[in-house]
């Protein structure tokens, strides 16, 4: 991204480009935002925690935590008006606060790359099953060829090796030549056929006669089966979920007009993100339930249910082809915006250039993967924290996953909060955050006590 090289106070009228409309802003960060955290993730976690409770605490996680935090994010950016590390900085100069919170964007960034390197292989997966459904593989086939399908794939670390470098290839792609244009066009198109497509997918599981029983399933909470553990994983999700904790939100909030509320439009993309993610589990559990399936798969819970229901329906193999190329760009533009903001760095560091910089990001975060990929096959038994309960049976992959999305960043989440609930004046906040009175007073006490105690106390009884 440019840089600018006055830095106006408020960030009024800053020399560097904007986006082309509030719309634009909103479809980028929906963009980021809806992805395999919403399509993939949600489902199995709630499988796995049980269900309604932890959807409950997932929503209030969401309501109370990542919305404000969204704010704070998008804030931050609009008004340090550059790269996170260097708004940050210039924020916290402004209101006299030290430099030292730029601490915030290394730790979103470190968390992003490692994201990114598991990432990409599930984005492989869903590519993979673009050419099952194209060939015509789910047509008819049952749970067991359905289940076969999914075993085979994670058998063979050439395949998921093959899908995974051709995502990463497509992401290194777009980060190379600067995103603003392509992605704003592509997003525009994408996301709505991927509500549209879920739509028909919730429709199709509406008709298994199992729909009831995954309503109760997701919306009637038991709290017998939330664990403490279960409510981090909430935690973390709502994080993973809406791009928090990683600066993106700071790098996308940088190129956006003074003109527009930030408080309205970070509630429109919660709303919108949530939306998805409940559709994607109406349309996933009716399919588990009629088919005896387990809800606490696991990670391969989509691709062994939805490939189920598109077998069975009329056109199912153009849906179900259809589906999975949705799904490969959702998670194509999130993982955009993952390796973003490692570029802008490397390249502002570095006489690599853009396209160097994104090519040898790229690179590392591929290499990285392959550990991911290893996990599942070669190295299924390597569980180096398996001496620790909770971590037991946990390979490589599991854990590259627990550590990112429910321990760095929520924890930079909370510093984020901290900061800007603490050290920013209030007038300021007010100002531009586009929230009158009672919504504003909300706001100002969920990012000064609310968000980093929830954090606090989730992670004081994990370490119990
Ligand atoms: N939110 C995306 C999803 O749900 C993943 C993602 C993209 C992300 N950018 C991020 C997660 C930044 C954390 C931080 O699939």
């Amino acid at each position: 991204m440019t840089q600018s090289t006055s830095s106006v106070a408020n960030g009024d009228e800053a020399p560097r480009g904007l986006w082309s409309s509030r719309l634009a802003f909103i479809l980028a960060v929906t963009g980021s935002s809806v992805g395999l955290g919403n399509v993939w993730k949600f489902p199995y976690i709630t499988g796995e925690n049980g269900g309604g409770a932890f959807v409950l605490v997932y929503l209030i996680c969401i309501a109370v935590i990542g919305i404000p935090i969204l704010m704070a994010e998008v804030f931050l950016g609009r008004n340090g008006r550059h790269n996170p590390i260097t708004s940050v900085r210039l924020v916290a100069e402004r209101n006299l606060a030290s430099p030292l919170w730029r601490i915030t964007a290394i730790i979103g960034m470190i968390a992003a790359f490692v994201i990114l390197s598991f990432y990409s292989m599930i984005g492989g997966w869903a590519a993979a099953y673009v050419g099952h459904g194209a060939v015509g593989d789910f047509a008819g086939a049952g749970p067991e060829a359905i289940n076969g399908m999914f075993s085979a794939l994670l058998a063979s670390p050439a395949e998921l090796l093959l899908w995974h470098s051709l995502f990463m290839a497509l992401v290194v792609l777009v980060v190379s030549q600067g995103l603003k244009k392509g992605l704003e066009r592509s997003v525009t198109i994408l996301m709505p056929a991927l509500f549209v497509l879920l739509l028909i997918a919730v429709g199709y599981a509406a008709t298994t006669g199992h729909f009831g029983e995954a309503v109760n399933f997701l919306f009637r909470p038991n709290f017998d089966k939330l664990t403490i553990n279960g409510v981090l994983i909430a935690l973390g999700h709502a994080f993973f979920t809406l791009s928090l904790g990683m600066a993106i939100m700071m790098a996308y909030g940088s190129y956006l007009g003074r003109d527009v509320s930030i408080g309205r439009t970070a509630v429109i993309v919660g709303v919108t993100d949530t939306a998805v993610a409940l559709l994607a589990g109406l349309a996933i559990f009716p399919v588990v339930f009629a088919n005896g399936l387990e809800a606490g798969a696991g990670p391969g819970l989509i691709f062994q249910t939805l490939p189920l229901a598109f077998g069975q329906m009329p056109l199912g193999s153009l849906f179900g082809t259809l589906f999975f190329i949705l799904l490969v760009f959702a998670a194509w533009t999130s993982a955009i915006s993952l390796l973003e903001p490692v570029v802008e760095w490397v390249e502002e560091k570095t006489t690599l250039g853009r396209s160097g910089s994104a090519m040898l990001v790229g690179f590392l975060c591929w290499a990285l993967g392959i550990v991911s990929i290893l996990s599942l096959n070669l190295w299924s038994d390597v569980t180096p924290l398996g001496m620790i309960e909770r971590f037991e049976g946990k390979t490589l992959f599991d854990l590259l996953d627990y550590f990112t999305a429910n321990v760095m960043l929520p924890l930079s989440g909370m510093l984020t909060a901290l900061f800007v609930g603490w050290c920013v004046a209030r007038e300021c906040l007010e100002h531009d955050l586009g929230l009158k009175g009672g919504a504003f007073a909300v706001w100002y006490n969920l990012i000064r006590f609310a968000t980093p105690l929830a954090v606090a106390v989730v992670f004081v009884y994990n370490l119990l």
